[in-house]
């Protein structure tokens, strides 16, 4: 009997482990990732069995970075990691988490500031799928300041910005910007 039960175990555990995986996913524009963006996805991949960088198309925002581009720059990232990957995606976000059979939406908040938009749209996700839940995350304090936005600012404008990106991303913006 016990013989039985142990061949059941060794059949079904992986299965059963995939059924029962913690997954959040961690949207965003990444245009570019920045440091900060590093920080949230670390700590998440804590708390998660698998956390899914998932870069948003976000043509709205007209980003500096085409989708592939933010999507490799964010793969290189997170290569150390190995309960991390990078994903693209179109369209409504929780019909991706849905997809990705995800149980979670991470976001960093920095600020007060980032609040009200963050809290609009994790209502907003909710109302549209009760079954995810928004966790939202405070990246190490020294990037509190920091934003994608900036840092393009900055390296725009022939600033360092070594001290906010990772290495292959501070190389992309100098090739974008054509600083080198
Ligand atoms: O890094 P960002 O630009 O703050 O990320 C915003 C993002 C990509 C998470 C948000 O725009 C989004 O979820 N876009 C997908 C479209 C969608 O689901 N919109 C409704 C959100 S309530």
């Amino acid at each position: 009997m016990e013989c039985i039960s142990d061949l059941w175990m060794v059949i079904f555990s992986p299965f059963a482990k995939l059924l029962f995986m913690r997954i959040a996913i961690y949207p965003g524009s990444f245009d570019p990732l920045t440091n900060g963006h590093l920080d949230v996805v670390q700590r998440a991949a804590k708390l998660f069995d698998q956390v899914i960088v998932a870069v948003a198309k976000n043509e709205d925002k007209r980003p500096l970075f085409t989708l592939k581009q933010r999507y490799e720059l964010v793969k290189q990232a997170v290569q150390h990691l190995p309960n991390v990957e990078a994903d693209m995606f179109d369209g409504l976000l929780v019909a991706y988490v849905e997809k990705r059979a995800g149980q979670a939406v991470i976001r960093g908040l920095r600020a007060v500031s980032d609040f009200e938009f963050e809290f609009q749209m994790a209502l907003m996700n909710r109302k549209l799928n009760e079954r995810i839940e928004t966790i939202f995350m405070m990246p190490k304090d020294t990037y509190t300041f920091l934003s994608s936005r900036i840092v393009k600012e900055i390296a725009r404008l022939g600033g360092d910005v070594g001290a906010f990106v990772p290495v292959h991303v501070q190389a992309a913006l100098a090739i974008k910007l054509k600083k080198i």
